[in-house]
């Protein structure tokens, strides 16, 4: 029998929001410090589009970028996959607006809504719609514009750049220390693959994936109001309330993330017939470095096989796998042939993890 081929990877893309923002410019609108952020999540700098540019925007900037990388010509693709937890709108997907951007005739188009694990999702995809036959060349896109969530006043983003002096009023304070414990982590970015059919004997692709939602858990990362259980969906006493904005356990996050990253880690690679000794790269998610930190210990992977760039790019959701694969790609350490696991939990609870020969 005729093995199916695997979803192999041709290029790679990403595109980052132009504002650099540093710890010390968020202390000018709350009650944070360049010391607590990066003890507590490794993070140094964050970037930030400019309103009016949304999750399609940088989708399609990284997606041209990607198809540069490949060679290949964005009329050769034959399905796109979009995960996003940002999309521009409530409706329609972004998935169809990145091929709109793209300039290519209408094709099958999907958003994944599994926010930071929504990438691995993506992977899994990809690879499923290949080794059906539906597809030959995929466009897994990546992307959230993260400040879109953020709700400082029109004053206190003009006083983070410093394009304003002085304190912010006290009532902006207050509110922007309500949810520092949240905008100090994120920042906008989109990543993008492409993957094409590989031979049948090729050893190369996406090898398996162990994913999973715990919807039980939903509650330690939502956003409580706007949305469908509600009439209507959206009203200005949630926005007064705050109810536009996540709300995160973030300790209850940690424990979580600690224990099933690695977890998922190792059964992907026994399903797959591997140990940790065959990985050459693990990419996780990029919430906090801690707790990659400690998933690394836990599976006792030395530095040389792990790649972090959460200190530099904070949490981008569903652009993190693909920014930092990218990342460590170009320093080498992902050269063709080579063995990576990527790994990712986040709000849902989604979680999972994936494995692909490079
Ligand atoms: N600056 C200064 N102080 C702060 C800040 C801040 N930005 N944020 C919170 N604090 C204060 C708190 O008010 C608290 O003060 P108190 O002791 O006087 O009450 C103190 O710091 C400790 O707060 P904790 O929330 O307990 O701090 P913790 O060590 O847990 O760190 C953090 C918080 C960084 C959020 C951490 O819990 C974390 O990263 N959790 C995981 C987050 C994560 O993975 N999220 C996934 C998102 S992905 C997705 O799906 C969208």
């Amino acid at each position: 029998m005729m093995s199916q081929p695997r979803a192999v990877l041709a290029g790679v893309g990403v595109s980052v929001a132009p504002h650099e923002v540093d710890n010390s410019m968020l202390a000018r609108i709350m009650e944070t410090s360049d010391e607590w952020i990066r003890e507590r999540s490794g993070i140094r700098t964050r970037y930030y589009v400019d309103p009016g540019t949304g999750s399609a925007d940088l989708g399609a900037e990284a997606a041209r970028a990607a198809l540069d990388d490949a060679g290949v010509d964005a009329a050769e693709i034959d399905y796109l996959v979009c995960a996003t937890m940002t999309p521009d709108h409530y409706f329609p997907g972004t998935g169809g607006l990145i091929q709109a951007r793209l300039g290519v005739p209408p094709l099958p188009a999907l958003d994944l809504r599994q926010q930071c694990a929504g990438f691995a999702y993506g992977l899994q995809t990809a690879d499923a719609l290949i080794r059906s036959g539906t597809a030959r060349t995929v466009l897994l896109v990546g992307t959230d514009v993260h400040s879109s969530l953020i709700p400082w006043s029109e004053r206190s983003w003009e006083l983070l750049h410093g394009r304003e002096d002085g304190p912010p009023s006290d009532e902006e304070w207050a509110w922007n220390n309500r949810f520092r414990h949240l905008t100090v982590l994120f920042g906008d970015a989109a990543g993008a693959m492409i993957f094409r059919a590989g031979s049948d004997d090729d050893d190369r692709g996406i090898l398996g994936a162990s994913l999973y939602a715990d919807g039980d858990n939903m509650d330690i990362l939502f956003v409580p109001g706007v949305g469908s259980a509600y009439r209507p969906f959206v009203d200005s006493a949630m926005i007064e309330r705050g109810d536009s904005v996540p709300v995160m356990d973030g300790r209850q996050v940690f424990k979580l993330a600690v224990t099933r990253m690695p977890q998922v880690t190792k059964e992907v690679l026994a399903d797959c017939g591997y140990g940790l000794d065959d990985v050459d790269l693990l990419i996780m998610h990029q919430a906090n470095l801690r707790i990659n930190e400690a998933a690394q210990k836990f599976l006792r992977l030395g530095d040389d096989k792990v790649h972090n760039n959460i200190q530099t790019y904070g949490n981008t959701t569903s652009a993190t796998l693909p920014l930092a694969f990218h990342e460590a790609r170009q320093a080498g350490k992902a050269p063709v042939g080579s063995l990576v696991a990527f790994t990712a939990l986040g709000a849902g609870l989604n979680y999972g993890s994936v494995l692909m020969r490079v």
